[in-house]
């Protein structure tokens, strides 16, 4: 099994950079709606800063590698990918 980790973190001050307020939690909600429609075996968790924030959303896929700047298209791409590699 695929395990992604989506930082959904808020920074407490303003102007330093959060993955939440760069849209991961609408990411998020994203890769758990396309994982149930594709009944992909991904698991997916929210966590606390990832230690990347100047270059969020930033996702983790087991492993150790990132996804930073994620966007809607990459989510999928990265989803595809993962799809093929459990085939
Ligand atoms: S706020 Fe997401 S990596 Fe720091």
């Amino acid at each position: 099994m695929s395990r992604l980790i989506v930082c959904t973190n808020l920074r407490p001050f303003a102007g330093e950079p959060s993955c939440v307020l760069r849209g991961s939690k609408d990411l998020l909600k994203l890769l758990e709606k396309t994982i149930a429609e594709r009944g992909l075996n991904i698991d997916v968790k929210s966590s606390v800063c990832l230690g990347h924030c100047p270059i969020g959303p930033n996702i983790r896929v087991a492993g150790g590698k990132f996804l930073h700047e994620a966007t809607e298209q990459k989510l999928l791409e990265l989803l595809d990918r993962l799809e093929e590699q459990s085939q």
